[in-house]
């Protein structure tokens, strides 16, 4: 997809811009970040705040800020995700995780900073208006937080091994992924300052659970299915760690069903958009990946 390419570039072009020189005393911390960040993720949560810019009016550079944003962020909870005291994986987007490389020292600090750049980012942006910027900053605080991500994995990490009712792990799946990837379709909707705006959010919000659901449940049936050298990260690790996945409630066909199903909804939300061909087109293509 050529257009995916164009958007990845975009983000990429602008992703280290913010970092000072790694020959400060805290360099370390500096390269443990770049070296995460660098090791080449799909950055489907920049893309997708701009693309919701673009389909709520707004020129994709306005969101360009909150795109980097929003792969800052997702860095930090792969970081955070990756050390022993969470899944314990040693390899991350095809290289050694961070705490394998740089020790748990900086890649503890590393997602902190990771965390925090984002508002930073935002905050200082020259495209995003002060009053999108606050929404931006909201969203994203919000849903990475105790009601977000953030609660999500400690469920996750709680509840391994422990008894899961299927309705608490589409809450942990909705906390933990669908947050994240709500933040970016909402960031690019606030960037894009359309008199629409309240009714974009609406169905940016519903594509947003729906995908992200679809995304975990993909992401859990990789874990079985897929190839370490493809994906980048070691397969079996759930199982390794006690994890409740839906693939493990449910079985593989009714996960592969489920996937589908809310790859559906999501692409039913977009509806609400005029301009959403490359979107549908990135619905469809998360839905059949293999990393
Ligand atoms: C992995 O996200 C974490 C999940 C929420 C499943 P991605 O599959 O988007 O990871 P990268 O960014 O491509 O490495
Ligand atoms: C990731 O879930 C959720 C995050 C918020 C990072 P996983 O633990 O399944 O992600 P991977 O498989 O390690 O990428
Ligand atoms: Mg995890
Ligand atoms: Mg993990
Ligand atoms: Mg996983």
């Amino acid at each position: 997809m050529k257009k995916l390419e164009e958007y990845i570039k975009k983000v990429e072009d602008r992703l280290y811009d913010i970092f000072p020189s790694d020959t400060l005393p805290q360099g370390e911390l500096i390269k443990a970040a770049e070296y995460s960040l660098s090791a080449g993720g799909k950055r489907i949560r920049p893309v997708l705040a701009l693309v919701f810019c673009e389909m709520c009016g707004g020129d994709a550079d306005k969101a360009l800020d909150a795109a980097c944003a929003l792969e800052y962020m997702h860095t930090f909870s792969l970081i955070h995700d990756d050390m022993p005291c969470m899944d314990n994986d040693d390899l991350r987007r095809g290289k050694p995780s961070c705490h394998k490389a740089f020790g748990e020292t900086a890649a503890l600090l590393a997602g902190d900073v990771l965390a925090i750049l984002p508002f930073e980012r935002i905050a200082s942006s020259k495209t995003i208006s002060p009053s999108a910027a606050v929404k931006c900053i909201r969203a994203l605080s919000n849903l990475c937080g105790i009601e977000g991500m953030a609660g999500g994995q400690q469920i996750d990490t709680a509840m391994a091994g422990e008894e899961l009712s299927g309705e608490l792990l589409l809450s942990m799946y909705s906390m933990k992924t669908s947050a994240l990837i709500k933040a970016a379709c909402l960031c690019g909707v606030y960037c894009a300052e359309s008199p629409d705006e309240e009714r974009y959010v609406r169905y940016a919000s519903e594509y947003a659970e729906n995908l992200g659901l679809a995304f975990q449940i993909t992401d859990d049936i990789l874990d079985v299915t897929g190839s370490t050298e493809e994906l980048g990260k070691r397969t079996g690790n759930d199982a390794e760690n006690d994890k409740h996945t839906y693939v493990r409630i449910y079985g593989l066909d009714r996960a592969e069903e489920a996937a589908r199903e809310y790859t559906e909804k999501a692409a039913a939300a977009l509806k609400a958009f005029d301009d959403r061909d490359f979107a549908e087109q990135l619905t469809a293509m998360l839905l059949g990946r293999k990393k």
